[in-house]
């Protein structure tokens, strides 16, 4: 992008240089209207595509109705998203989950029950507590692999390139 070109990030009137307490921005779309959108701190994504939950494939099927009643349980909605996601790509590893946190990318495979969700739940809200990535618990390790060249684990990240401004 052109260090001329006019940023699509508006902050919020009354607060020149940060967003809202509740995140809150003003994005510019490309037809000149101002829509306002909450910047979030992360984002859960559970593959429910070609083969993940496919139970006629073999596949066991995907606990939706756990990460959906934890994620309204735990009330994190404004602060890490939740999506229900077709294919995420590496199919044999069914079933898939993305969980991006500021910045780093941490795919589980076979998260297949409710015990497991609120797992990850658990290490997400670890990562929220510290405003930074943090390294997976020993309960999810098994379930990790690496599925970028750039991700979080099969790169050197610091935990400043993953921290949250003012983290420690
Ligand atoms: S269907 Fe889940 S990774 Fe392809």
């Amino acid at each position: 992008m052109s260090s001329k070109q006019p940023s699509r990030i508006r902050s919020i009137p009354g607060d020149s240089s940060k967003a809202s307490s509740d995140n809150l921005v003003d994005i510019l779309t490309p037809t000149g209207q101002v829509q306002e959108i909450r910047h979030q701190e992360g984002h859960i994504l559970v593959c429910q595509g070609c083969c993940c939950g496919n139970t006629e494939k073999g596949f066991p099927p995907v606990p939706l109705e756990a990460w959906k009643s934890v994620w309204k349980a735990r009330a994190i909605r404004r602060r890490v998203h939740l999506t229900i996601a077709g294919c995420l790509g590496p199919c044999p590893l069914a079933n898939v989950v993305l969980v991006i946190y500021r910045g780093a990318c941490i795919w589980l495979q076979a998260i297949d029950s409710p015990l497991q969700v609120r797992q990850v739940y658990d290490y997400v809200e670890s990562m929220m507590s510290a405003g930074r990535y943090v390294p997976l618990p020993s309960n999810l390790e098994k379930f990790h692999f690496t599925r970028y060249d750039f991700d979080t684990g099969s790169c050197s990240a610091t935990q400043a390139e993953y921290s949250a401004p003012g983290a420690k």
